[in-house]
């Protein structure tokens, strides 16, 4: 009943900083998803009786690819699968599945914020038995295998009815349909005090939520709508669609421009506003009058954590990625905590989750989350700001304003270059790598430079070391540009410039972001010279 079917290698399938991500008409090549899955099965470990989790974001291609994915799951020896009804589970929801039911790993088949469609991009990451994605060293084998592949297995089976929840059996495999809600509502109702929360909707506690035609929709709807009383309505785009409704599900000021002008308008604006991307991993958080940037958002939540039940007893630590602001890090100091500096990629904060030495983590590419599970967790960070504003009454502005007054403010910004030519890209950044060493000591405009590096990480939990993670130049008084390239993108290359100019408590907290970050502008077109070595005057997206 095990069917063997000869193959050969595909080229370039390497898992990037999240999953393998092409076309979908690349994955509609014929064995190309079943090389990449059976070369997972290959290697990944899975004990005997093990179980495997699937779920997506419900973007085209996601059903093709999860029924191939249970047929070979039943001739590669699982004992059992896990799959979210009508294939739908959240990137953090699927964390979760794989960690409450004790399966040695999880499918999870998304691009993310990537739009979608048959002319649009599909993805397939592999997460193990902790819940989050594959670290480099499984991730590396898992392309190894791919370069020698010559077959791949299957059972002889019709597809499973995934929008029935209850168990089935394909083969000698039980496959069981989940509610791909459930078990995350759950998890939300014990991190955060929902009492508090609906009593604070009752008195006025105001939202709109973008669920960007993504996965989060359903989940947002049971959790905002149902058990937290928000009004019908609250959350908008709440469907999830195949092609994302032709939109690009990513939350930035970019596509969500239309919950920014909401969250602006003085008169319309609810108290929160908020979006998730594709599979739900993401988040964008504007109060009323005031977006607050990620790397913010990670300071203020960590800051005020304590409130929700899950953390009153304090944070065991904060990490976040390198081109990530440093608020977070006066956080951690002010609450006499440690503060870890990842390359960018939420496995790296893989360890320190596991290890116990961090509790919450954020990166500047709209990703936060904690301890609760191994991915980062749009809805959660949402439910977190929710939290804090019902425990304090104070306003998203509000809290803002207090915080940058007590530890000051990192204006940030992140531009971004896509679509550039491979070698052009290449040469900004060996251009730049090669004057690291003669900039320490030399002024650039009014700034002077403190450190300049390629930024090199050393694992504090298992030794390993990841190097050539990006260029920053440091200037004294706490301001820095960062440069490295995308590791997430489909077609050439994406040049990512960060800023970040730090002004202490006291200085000019409530300026202008762009007028702020002018000098460093200016300073990484003298140092990086993108605009001479690529032709790009200026930045296709700034976040
Ligand atoms: C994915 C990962 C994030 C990471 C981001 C970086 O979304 O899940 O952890 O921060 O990619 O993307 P980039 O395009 O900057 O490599
Ligand atoms: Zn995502």
């Amino acid at each position: 009943m095990i069917r063997t079917h000869a193959t050969m290698p595909f080229d370039g399938q390497k898992p990037g900083t999240s999953g393998l991500r092409k076309k979908v008409r690349v994955f509609q090549q014929e064995n190309y998803a079943e090389n990449f899955i059976q070369s997972v099965f290959d290697v990944a470990e899975r004990p005997a009786g093990s179980t495997l989790v699937i779920g997506g974001d419900g973007r085209f291609h996601n059903r093709t690819v999860i029924q191939a994915a249970i047929r070979m799951a039943a001739a590669n020896g699982y004992a059992r699968v896990l799959v979210g009804q009508g294939g739908i589970l959240s990137t953090p929801a699927a964390s979760h599945v794989i960690r409450k039911y004790g399966a040695s790993g999880g499918l999870i088949l998304s691009a993310s914020h990537n739009p979608g469609g048959p002319d649009e991009d599909f993805g397939i990451k592999y997460n193990v038995a902790n819940g989050g994605p594959a670290p480099e060293g499984v991730t590396e084998a898992i392309y190894q295998r791919t370069t020698t592949i010559d077959r791949w297995l299957d059972v002889d089976a019709p597809d499973v009815d995934l929008d029935t929840i209850g168990p089935t059996q394909v083969g000698g495999l039980a496959v069981e349909v989940i509610d791909s809600v459930a078990d995350y509502a759950a998890l939300m109702e014990e991190l955060f005090d929902f009492p508090l929360i609906r009593r604070a909707v009752e008195q006025g506690l105001s939202m709109a939520f973008d669920a960007m035609h993504a996965v989060t929709g359903p989940y947002a709807h049971e959790i905002l709508e149902r058990r937290l009383g928000f009004a019908p309505g609250t959350v908008r785009n709440g469907v999830p669609l195949e092609d994302f409704g032709h939109h690009h599900p990513d939350p930035n000021l970019v596509h969500a421009k239309v919950l920014y002008d909401l969250m602006m308008d003085p008169e319309m604006a609810p108290a929160l506003g908020a979006a998730s991307d594709g599979d739900g991993d993401r988040n964008l958080i504007i109060g009323k009058g005031r977006f607050i940037t990620p790397s913010d958002s990670l300071a203020m939540l960590a800051a005020n954590a304590h409130l929700a039940p899950a953390y009153a007893g304090g944070l065991k630590g904060i990490a976040r990625s390198m081109p990530t602001s440093a608020a977070a890090d006066r956080v951690a100091e002010a609450l006499g905590i440690p503060a870890f500096e990842t390359p960018t990629g939420w496995k790296f904060f893989g360890n320190l989750l596991d290890a116990g030495m961090a509790t919450i983590c954020g990166e500047e590419s709209a990703g936060t989350g904690s301890d609760h599970v191994r991915e980062k967790d749009g809805l959660w960070a949402v439910l977190l700001w929710l939290n804090v504003l019902a425990a304090t009454g104070k306003s998203v502005d509000q809290i803002a304003r207090e915080h940058w007054a007590r530890f000051g403010r990192n204006y940030y910004a992140r531009h971004d270059y896509e679509g550039v030519d491979s070698a052009a890209a290449q040469g900004v950044m060996a251009g730049l790598e090669a004057e690291l060493a003669t900039l320490p000591g030399t002024a650039v405009g009014p700034l002077v430079v403190e450190r300049a590096e390629n930024f090199a990480y050393a694992d504090p939990v298992d030794g390993s070391t990841s190097r050539n993670q990006g260029l920053i130049v440091a200037f004294s008084g706490g301001s820095r540009l960062v440069l490295r390239l995308s590791g997430t993108g489909t077609q050439g290359a994406t040049i990512r410039l960060y800023l970040e100019r730090f002004e202490p408590a006291g200085g000019n907290l409530d300026g202008d972001t762009a007028t702020m970050l002018d000098d460093l502008v200016q300073a990484a077109e003298h140092l990086a010279r993108i605009a001479a070595l690529t032709g790009r005057t200026a930045p296709d997206v700034i976040t």
